[in-house]
């Protein structure tokens, strides 16, 4: 009993911005909007993690290191490799074995955990990215692949203030339930709407254009007619 109370003893305090719910929500303090933003998602993972490795890894980076891949025993595959990943406009160097998902490396490595994991092998959609614009699933891409493209997270896809129309959308129409797959239907229905729809795309196109895309709660008829609203300010119709 005196070992456990010395290690909670040990423990790092609750962070200040962990505190009541706002709203009636439980939970962390985060707003709507940063949560669509993909920073409430972020702060919520940073907080979990608590200090630890996390902080060492944030430490590195603020001193200009290079974050380190996992070493030891454990350890199998051929060696880390440095690279530079172009992610949000931002150029990132990461060392890491040439077997890593960038999926991986951008939670575990970069702490950009807007990007979720689910199924892990490219049949849900919460991981989608955009890969110079277009919709990639980044479960199934190795890291090492993404060298040299532009990359964009749920992370990057607002400028500043000013959400992404899809965004903004995902708001007004009550998109979501537990917005575990609402980062990667935004990512995959921005990228439609940019690429491939018509400026006022029907229900039938809209489901057949982020068809790659899972909700295991069901909010389908909010997504819909979110990416049909959100459709003639993408495409500036
Ligand atoms: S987590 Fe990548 S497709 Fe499901
Ligand atoms: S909102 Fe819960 S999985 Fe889509």
């Amino acid at each position: 009993v005196s070992k456990l109370k010395d290690d909670l003893d040990e423990l790092p305090p609750i962070p200040e911005d962990l505190g009541a719910p706002e709203n009636g929500s439980r939970g962390l303090n985060v707003s709507r909007r940063g949560f669509i933003r993909g920073l409430g998602t972020g702060l919520a993972g940073t907080a979990i993690a608590g200090a630890g490795a996390l902080a060492d890894e944030r430490e590195a980076e603020a001193q200009g290191a290079v974050p380190a891949a996992p070493r030891g025993p454990g350890r199998m595959g051929p060696d880390p490799v440095r690279m530079t990943l172009n992610i949000n406009g931002r150029d990132q160097a990461v060392e890491v074995e040439p077997r890593v998902t960038l999926a991986s490396v951008l939670r575990n490595r970069l702490d950009l955990t807007g990007t979720k994991v689910v199924c892990d092998r490219g049949s849900c959609g919460a991981c989608t990215v955009h890969i110079d614009g277009k919709s990639v699933y980044s479960c199934m891409m190795l890291a090492a692949d993404a060298v040299g493209k532009k990359i964009t997270t749920i992370e990057g896809l607002a400028k500043g203030d000013d959400l992404h129309p899809v965004q903004e959308a995902f708001m007004r129409h009550d998109a979501l339930m537990c917005g575990y797959c609402t980062p990667g239907f935004i990512m995959a229905s921005s990228a439609y709407l940019k690429n491939k729809a018509p400026a006022r795309p029907t229900r039938e196109q809209v489901q057949a254009g982020i068809s790659g895309n899972l909700c295991r709660c069901g909010t389908y008829h909010g997504i819909i007619e979110a990416v049909q609203a959100a459709a003639p300010k993408v495409k500036g119709a």
